[in-house]
């Protein structure tokens, strides 16, 4: 098959389109055929040497793509599915059963394969980690990339009120996608001009997480998914903190799915491209400032 192969860490030439063996799939996972892969920060991260993996490599955890052979009673061969996959940059991948779900007809290959990480971490980090409930307002820093784009959708379907950062550009997308307000990082201090929040969501890292403890209200929480969070600070506004990391679940990708094939929630994709391209999709995305979501299409 033909895949993206890392033999060593670095930069983005170190990954090559080569010819290699497929992966098996272990009991309880399933082989997909990969229609389409989505580029995550995370991959650009590994590739670079950090967390590490086992070399050689093939990168990529987001897929969408038809099963080619089921090592589970939950899928069979020919199902369409999405999801959490290992090797994704591939004609073939591998992931298990708890980590997909059915690609819902309504929703492209390309779609489909954006969801998984950047959907399950905004869905987790606002309701399962934030606790976020209708009414409330939850700040999302970052509210135009992979994951805000889909927190700041899921949040307002919530029926909460919506507040997105992101610099001048992104303004009319992110209000576009149901945020009530929009702070231009590059304009103003979000901190400064935000305050009362019930959570503040943080896709940035860097300096910016520990500027929204002042945008919480006491009480409130900050959940940050780039960064060490800003503990002691927090405590002493009466904000709780919480450092969160996703983790798969079947459920949860199947009720995004369902929000989009319903048409409440969109799936921005910045481009698609083919896998040979990935360099360059790599080099997008480590600029920050993708909108929405990179996709590597695989084979059609
Ligand atoms: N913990 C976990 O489980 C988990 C899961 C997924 C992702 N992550 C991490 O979360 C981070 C975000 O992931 P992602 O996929 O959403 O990244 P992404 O799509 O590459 O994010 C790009 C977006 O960030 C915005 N941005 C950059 N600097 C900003 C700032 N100072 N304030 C507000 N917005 C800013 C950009 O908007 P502008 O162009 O308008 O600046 C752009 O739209 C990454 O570090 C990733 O590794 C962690």
């Amino acid at each position: 098959m033909r895949a993206v192969v890392m033999h060593e860490t670095g930069g983005p030439d170190v990954l090559q389109l080569e010819d290699v063996d497929p992966p098996e799939p272990g009991e309880g996972e399933v082989l997909i055929r990969v229609h389409a892969a989505s580029v995550n920060p995370i991959d650009w991260k590994m590739r670079r040497g950090g967390p590490g993996r086992p070399l050689p490599a093939v990168l990529g955890i987001d897929a969408s793509g038809t099963v080619e052979v089921s090592r589970t009673e939950g899928f069979g061969e020919g199902d369409e599915v999405f999801g959490r996959a290992s090797g994704a940059y591939a004609e073939l991948a591998t992931a298990p059963a708890g980590q997909i779900a059915r690609k819902p007809a309504e929703l492209s290959h390309e779609q489909a394969a954006a969801i998984p990480v950047a959907g399950m971490t905004a869905w987790q980090g606002l309701f399962d980690h934030g606790g976020l409930e209708r009414g409330q307002t939850a700040l999302i820093a970052g509210a135009a990339g992979g994951v805000g784009h889909f927190a700041v959708q899921f949040a307002h379907v919530a029926g909460a009120r919506v507040i997105g950062t992101g610099s001048s550009r992104n303004r009319d997308f992110v209000l576009g996608l149901g945020a009530d307000e929009y702070v231009d990082y590059t304009q103003q201090e979000v901190g400064e001009a935000v305050g009362g929040a019930d959570l503040a969501f943080d896709t940035v890292g860097g300096d910016t997480t520990a500027s929204l403890v002042s945008a919480v209200g006491e009480g409130g929480m900050l959940v940050t998914i780039a960064n060490a969070p800003p503990e002691e600070a927090a405590r002493g506004r009466g904000v709780r903190t919480e450092l969160h990391v996703m983790s798969p679940k079947s459920e949860q990708l199947a009720r995004i799915a369902e929000l989009v094939a319903i048409g409440d929630v969109r799936v921005e994709i910045a481009e698609a491209m083919p896998l040979a391209d990935v360099k360059r999709a790599h080099e997008l995305s480590e600029s920050g400032h993708v909108r929405g979501k990179l996709v590597l299409t695989v084979t059609t």
